[in-house]
């Protein structure tokens, strides 16, 4: 079978193909690429203790699949345009030959550290090619990467550096963003205060902002690098070893480490990205996500590279110097494939269409959308001034932990429509149950959102707590893997996503655990408990709404709200800040003690009319008195 689909009818074989011999259809794919040991099972599976192996016994080196496959063919070929921050310095270009030396330089780099096969490193750095260098450098040599998003806080580090007992951080001096630098070894530095396994700090010089070296325990990367051969022979790593851990929020607790394994991984990422984007050779790719979340890893670095693409990393913001930014940066690559966020989308079409109309944006063939559901404005603001009309827009549906898309049109494939990420792909067995678990059979239902057979791509386990990611995934229905999406499927069998159906909420394309936002707000001394909800946003698609009870109610509620403010900064960051704050004397609670978030939810939609049955609430006048609050 062909791994590239070219029509609807050769999708629709291949899905078929995919669900009655999955094992044949995934062992032809992964055929395609190299390894050092071919191998012997292709996939053994279950769902209810969680155990899930793809090309069991096989070996090889990722990198080698990025890198090394494509140097007799495409060798100097443009594998990673860099678009810095400003627009006026330099852009920056690298060969798949030179990305494959900068890579093994930086592997030796690690080993001269003392970073060996199996050892986690965490990755803290703005967008530059250094952060897709060291990604594939600890590939390279079998170390795990994390990488934690660099507009995370101190605390948040800590937190992710000390659940994966990092050996190493790999940093920079600082990260521009828009107008502003951010010392991002300052915050390295704070968190390391509390982070006892780390002995080693790699910084990268890129701002020029001040920092402090600590003695013995930091070093410039330049210096490291300096000594270091561009030889470095890629690590045997078996199929099933893990090739990067990702903490991602969910509805209870601390985020969570997702583990994504080396081939079952590499097989997704590149046929997903082939298939979905239906990348042509010489086609420039620019995906706007930072490298720090899932989108970054499979479609910034992984799919692209697997697939010998260009991918374009861009170090900005879309408002900086000006909301037309991304069109200028279009225009000036000839970007033929855009794959963004509705968020920027939609705060970009706030901005007013006078700053996309000075841009051609002829390069463009195919645009996507990824994070959250794109509402039909969006979708068709996006498709009338971006696409101008005739390029095809991909909406596509997946998490951290399905590592690569599920959900989407393949582009010039799939016919579309507004707000449907339309047909799952081949491999992905999709199905929709009530709350009971009970499957929700034919066309035009709703329901949660679930997965009934592995794909290569998924999650293998949550680092250190394997119970913990049974649980979460798979005890709430058996047998399935449960997304924590809601979804409708329409007449045409075509797949829309809602939202989240769990205590998750996704501001702007970000997800965040409700708890993990109350437990912030509740290390303020003031605050006795708190109750957080989502509520619609119309750029964020969803906001934070903070229902907050201090030991009394304060005198300077402006005050205490930037306090609050500041403190989930400092706990989780920026991203995490509520939007709307209230002051409570009480929330609704059942007799159990139990928060009823539904009430919660509905008040910060605004909605005070039908709040629904209140009778089994402990005290049903604090609704009233909230309602009341949240009229004021
Ligand atoms: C949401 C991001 C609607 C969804 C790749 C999911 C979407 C969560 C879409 C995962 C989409 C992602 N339409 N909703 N096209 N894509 N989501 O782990 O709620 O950061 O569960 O992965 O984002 O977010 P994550």
């Amino acid at each position: 079978m062909n791994p590239r689909i070219k029509s609807m009818a050769e999708y629709e074989a291949a899905y078929q193909q995919s669900v009655e011999q999955p094992e044949q259809f995934w062992a032809a794919m992964a055929h395609e690429f190299t390894w050092k040991k071919k191998w012997d099972k292709t996939l053994s599976w279950n769902f209810n203790e969680f155990d899930v192996k793809w090309f069991e016994g096989g070996q090889l080196n990722i990198t080698e699949n990025c890198l090394d496959r494509h140097l007799e063919t495409r060798g100097d070929q443009t594998a990673i345009i860099w678009e810095p921050n400003d627009p006026t310095h330099t852009v920056r270009t690298l060969t798949y030959r030179e990305l494959h030396r900068e890579v093994c330089k930086a592997a030796n780099m690690l080993k001269a550290q003392g970073v060996q096969k199996g050892d986690r490193v965490c990755i803290y750095l703005p967008m530059v090619p250094e952060a897709a260098v060291i990604m594939l450098a600890c590939a390279r040599i079998g170390a795990i990467h994390s990488i934690v998003f660099a507009g995370f806080s101190a605390q948040s580090l800590t937190d992710r550096l000390t659940d994966a007992e990092c050996k190493i951080v790999i940093t920079a001096d600082g990260a521009f963003r828009g107008a502003k630098a951010i010392g991002l070894k300052e915050i390295v530095d704070e968190a390391l205060l509390t982070s006892p396994t780390v002995t080693r700090v790699v910084v990268l010089q890129h701002t020029m902002t001040p920092v402090t070296m600590v003695e013995g325990r930091d070093i410039w990367w330049h210096e490291a690098v300096s000594t270091c051969s561009d030889v470095c022979e890629a690590t045997v790593m078996d199929a099933e070893d893990m090739l990067f851990i990702l903490y991602t929020s969910g509805s209870t607790g601390k985020p969570k480490g997702v583990v994504h394994t080396t081939a079952g991984y590499m097989v997704w990422a590149w046929y997903t990205f082939n298939n979905v984007f239906q990348y042509d050779p010489g086609d420039i790719y620019w995906c706007t996500a930072d490298v720090g979340w899932i989108t970054g890893h499979s479609y910034i670095v992984y799919g692209p590279l697997l697939s010998g693409a260009t991918t374009l990393m861009f170090e900005g913001v879309p408002t900086y110097p000006d909301a037309g930014r991304f069109w200028q940066v279009i225009d000036k690559h000839k970007v033929n494939i855009f794959y963004t966020a509705p968020t920027a989308i939609r705060s970009l079409m706030a901005q007013g269409d006078e700053f996309v109309y000075p841009y051609s944006l002829e390069s463009l063939k195919t645009l996507g959308s990824v994070g959250e559901p794109i509402n039909e404005e969006a979708w068709q603001w996006y498709f009338d001034n971006v696409g101008k009309g005739k390029c095809w827009i991909v909406d596509t549906w997946w998490q951290t932990e399905t590592g690569g898309i599920m959900i989407s049109p393949l582009a010039h494939i799939t016919p579309t429509k507004p707000t449907f990420a339309t047909l799952p792909l081949p491999g992905v067995q999709l199905m929709l149950v009530d709350a009971n678990g009970n499957e929700l059979e034919g066309n035009n239902v709703e329901g949660n959102l679930c997965v009934k057979f592995p794909w290569p791509g998924m999650l293998r386990t949550t680092y250190g707590d394997h119970e913990r990611c049974r649980m979460n995934y798979f005890a709430t229905y058996s047998n399935l893997y449960f997304t924590g999406d809601g979804c409708r499927r329409d007449y045409d069998g075509y797949y829309r996503i809602i939202g989240r159906v769990d205590d998750v909420i996704n501001v702007s394309g970000h997800r965040m655990g409700t708890a993990e936002v109350e437990n912030a707000i509740n290390e303020h001394p003031h605050v006795i408990e708190s109750a957080v909800v989502g509520f619609p946003h119309p750029i964020k698609g969803q906001g934070i709404y903070a229902y907050v009870i201090c030991d009394h109610m304060p005198d300077h509620a402006d005050q205490r709200k930037r306090e609050i403010l500041e403190v989930v900064s400092k706990q989780i960051g920026p991203i995490a800040k509520p939007d709307k704050i209230q002051f409570v004397a009480g929330l609704p609670k059942t007799r159990s003690g139990k928060i009823m978030r539904r009430i919660l939810r509905k008040i910060a939609e605004g909605e005070t009319g039908n709040l629904g049955d209140t009778s089994t609430l402990l005290d049903p006048s604090v609704v009233e008195s909230i309602k009341n609050g949240a009229l004021s």
